[in-house]
């Protein structure tokens, strides 16, 4: 992969493990393990390639209305690879990022991500970010409370508050928007993802299901990406 012609980040809203699942006739907690396995891979394939940022939809804040076993075994999923992904960022300097409310986890499960966090803050290289109990729209409104609570201290005029101040507001605070928006199998819709964040994003909804994407399919989304005239609401050039 040509490093000049990578996306500076790449969002994946990873779709399709329950379908995957039932496909082969296995619990869909097998699906959500799979899918699980195709993330350190292509993890690794991000890291390999030299991508800036990759950020990644785990876990919605419209999950937790699943039934109470599937939730169950997506949180020991957690349990289980997020101490192992702490281990191999500190091998490849990558820092990891969670957005959404993580409070909403169990205690020990809080622990564990708070520890990752914090643990791998200092590292340069990859940045990836994950989506756990992660709405756009929770994201927007816990950023309005932090803007009203500024007000409300008399540290801010309403008519002040700027673009990039909610930009920074947001869990995303630093992170450059996506340029490459990526959803697996076939679902057409953002489903709460980066609401804000994605306004000049590139969309891409490749067929697959997240347990078989491959390093092909990402390289193809990047393809497709570099075949695409953005135009943020500008003129490519100044020609009649
Ligand atoms: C994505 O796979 C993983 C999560 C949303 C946690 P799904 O579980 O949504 O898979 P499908 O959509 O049922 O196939
Ligand atoms: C979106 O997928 C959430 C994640 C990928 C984590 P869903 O499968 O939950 O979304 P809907 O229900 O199809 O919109
Ligand atoms: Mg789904």
């Amino acid at each position: 992969m040509d490093a000049n012609k990578l996306p500076r980040h790449i969002a994946v809203i990873l779709d399709g493990n329950g379908r995957w699942a039932k496909k082969k006739g296995v619990p869909r907690a097998i699906g959500h393990k799979e899918g699980c396995e195709t993330l350190k891979h292509i993890l690794d394939t991000c890291y390999e390639w030299g991508v800036s940022f990759f950020s990644v939809y785990a876990f919605s804040t419209e999950n937790w209305k699943r039934s109470q076993a599937e939730v169950t075994a997506l949180i020991q999923l957690m349990r289980y690879y997020l101490p192992r992904l702490e281990k191999r960022s500190m091998e490849r300097n990558t820092k990891v990022r969670i957005m959404g409310d993580i409070d909403g986890f169990p205690a020990d499960v809080q622990k564990i991500m708070h520890h990752l966090v914090d643990t791998t803050a200092a590292n340069t290289g990859l940045t990836f970010i994950m989506g756990l109990n992660y709405g756009g729209r929770d994201e927007l409104r816990r950023a309005m409370v932090k803007l009203a609570e500024k007000v409300k201290r008399g540290e801010l005029e309403p008519d002040a508050i700027t673009e990039q101040m909610i930009s920074e507001n947001l869990d995303t605070a630093g992170i450059p928007d996506p340029d490459l928006i990526i959803r697996t199998s076939g679902e057409m819709r953002l489903s709460n993802f980066m609401t804000w964040q994605s306004a000049y994003s590139e969309f891409e909804f490749p067929t697959v299901l997240w347990p078989d994407f491959s390093d092909a399919d990402l390289e193809e989304a990047v393809n497709i990406y570099n075949s695409r005239d953005r135009r943020f609401g500008g003129r490519k050039n100044e020609e009649s």
